[in-house]
């Protein structure tokens, strides 16, 4: 048997057992009751013949798909949610989400990508789908029953691992531009290459990428940094041209500048190193999104001195200031998870200074403190941050971290200042002087909070209650009866 017959067989018989589903059998003994011609189409299909889990189904009809699920959804008694204007319906049953809708043929107008819809058939359909691996429809008919209905040798292109348009591309990425950055996304999650002619397409197109929505492009960035290995898809968005469009200040950071015979590292790949070695230790989206802006700031900062060379002072302060407006413009959450990267991004450079000089206990207290619970991603993001191609600078960098990891969990379980709560409350200082909430109560809440830190006292009630004693005293407070 053939490389080819193997994966058809083993291939038909996922599909069979796909088939016998309770609800795609309903769905099939449904189609052919009403007469009408029914595919699973899409994403699905690709999934399965990759193996990846994936519990969205698309059916299309050649009909109406309305109908279809409809009927279905009263077989199988669950609710379908149906959207009359774009001619869709959805239903979910325990194990699937299942989306129905009419086959299609679109044309486009330029300016939106808004289609004009018109019924048609599979063949009209796969056509306008934007790559040969997602256009690939099994049967539900009743003369072809799980067939493979493959008109552009998708499955070839699934076993080359090629992104490829099934039509001129520089019309498929017309009718819709999202899908160059889709075509980025799906290189980059499977690892597969984009055809020659669809990238040069990609290249030609860009600049129509400005009628898509910003969420619809911070979607696809964000599975581009969820991928394996992120730095492939942001290349591709570098190389396509695209990357200076949706983030320029991302693409600011490429080049190499020299002087004097000095020169800096390309940030643009040095960043990209940082965020997969980070994808390689963490699945977290936000500890990912502070690898790929932790250096943001340093084309604003660099400057070249005679004799230190190239420097980029005070880059972590002026990236974390920038991290709003970047998240404002691509659609990312204005709360918490922006304050996060915010703050490993003004912290990056801390843990560095702490493993060069002879650490003292109060700058280690100084970092647990202001990195609280986000300590351990910040020190995975510090020994991602060593990119440096000399093995043994490397270990000694890792190890330096190591030693201040070892500081640091010595120091938290002695002042446990990691969660920091002031042990005398504003309320205690107010009732023991008489006063009301004002700059007073602030300033000794402070001067506990400083003395703890640099050591002076304990992180414990007496003490602190002591020195707010004194602390009144300089402010000429009394206390209260
Ligand atoms: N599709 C398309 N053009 C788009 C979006 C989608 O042609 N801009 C088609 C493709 O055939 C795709 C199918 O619609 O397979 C379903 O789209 P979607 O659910 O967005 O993506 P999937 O391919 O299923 O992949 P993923 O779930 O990873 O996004």
């Amino acid at each position: 048997m053939d490389k080819r017959t193997v994966l058809e067989t083993v291939l038909r018989d996922e599909i069979m057992q796909l088939l016998s589903s309770p609800a795609l059998d309903c769905i099939r003994e449904t189609v052919q009751s009403e007469n009408v011609r029914a595919y699973i189409i899409g994403g699905y299909v690709r999934d399965l013949i990759l193996q990846r889990t994936s519990s969205d189904i698309d059916i299309v009809v050649e009909g109406s798909g309305i109908d279809v699920a409809e009927k279905v959804a009263e077989k199988l008694g669950v609710q379908v949610n149906v959207f009359k204007n774009f001619g869709t319906a959805m239903l979910r049953t325990r194990e699937m989400e299942i989306e129905f809708v009419g086959a299609r043929k679109e044309s486009y107008r330029r300016e939106s990508r808004k289609p004009i819809v018109e019924n048609g058939s599979l063949e009209d359909d796969q056509n306008r789908r934007d790559f040969t691996i997602n256009a690939l429809a099994i049967s539900l008919n009743r003369a072809d029953t799980g067939s493979l209905v493959d008109p552009f040798d998708g499955i070839g292109d699934l076993e080359r691992k090629l992104i490829r348009t099934p039509q001129n591309p520089d019309i498929t990425f017309s009718d819709d531009p999202l899908r160059m950055m889709r075509a980025i996304r799906f290189a980059s999650q499977l690892n597969f290459s984009i055809v020659d002619d669809t990238f040069e397409a990609i290249q030609r197109n860009a600049g129509r990428i400005e009628i898509i929505s910003g969420e619809r492009i911070c979607d696809e960035l964000n599975k581009i940094i969820m991928s394996e290995k992120p730095s492939a898809g942001f290349e591709l968005l570098e190389k396509s041209g695209l990357l200076k469009l949706i983030f320029p200040q991302l693409a600011l950071l490429q080049g190499v500048e020299s002087k004097n015979g000095m020169k800096h590292k390309d940030n643009f790949e040095h960043t990209l190193q940082v965020l997969d070695n980070v994808a390689d230790r963490s699945d977290s989206l936000w500890l990912r999104w502070a690898a790929l802006l932790h250096d943001i700031a340093k084309p604003a900062t660099k400057k070249f001195d005679e004799t230190a060379g190239w420097t980029f002072h005070g880059h972590e302060f002026i990236g974390s200031k920038m991290i709003p407006g970047i998240f404002k413009h691509l659609k990312l959450p204005l709360n918490d998870r922006m304050r996060y990267v915010q703050k490993l991004v003004l912290l990056h450079l801390r843990p560095i200074v702490l493993a060069q000089e002879e650490v003292s206990d109060s700058a280690i207290r100084r970092l647990l403190f202001d990195a609280g619970d986000d300590i351990d991603d910040l020190m995975l993001l510090c020994d991602a941050d060593i990119t440096s191609k000399n093995r043994k600078t490397v270990d000694r960098h890792l190890a330096n971290f190591q030693l201040v990891r070892t500081k640091l969990k010595e120091i938290e379980e002695k002042d446990a200042v990691r969660n920091f709560q002031p042990p005398v409350s504003g309320e205690i200082i107010m009732k023991t002087y008489g006063i009301g909430p004002g700059r007073e109560v602030g300033t000794i809440k402070n001067a506990i909070k400083e003395a703890i830190l640099d050591g002076i006292i304990k992180n414990s009630y007496d003490e602190a209650f002591q020195f707010m004693k004194a602390e009144a005293e300089k402010l000429g407070l009394k206390q209260a009866q």
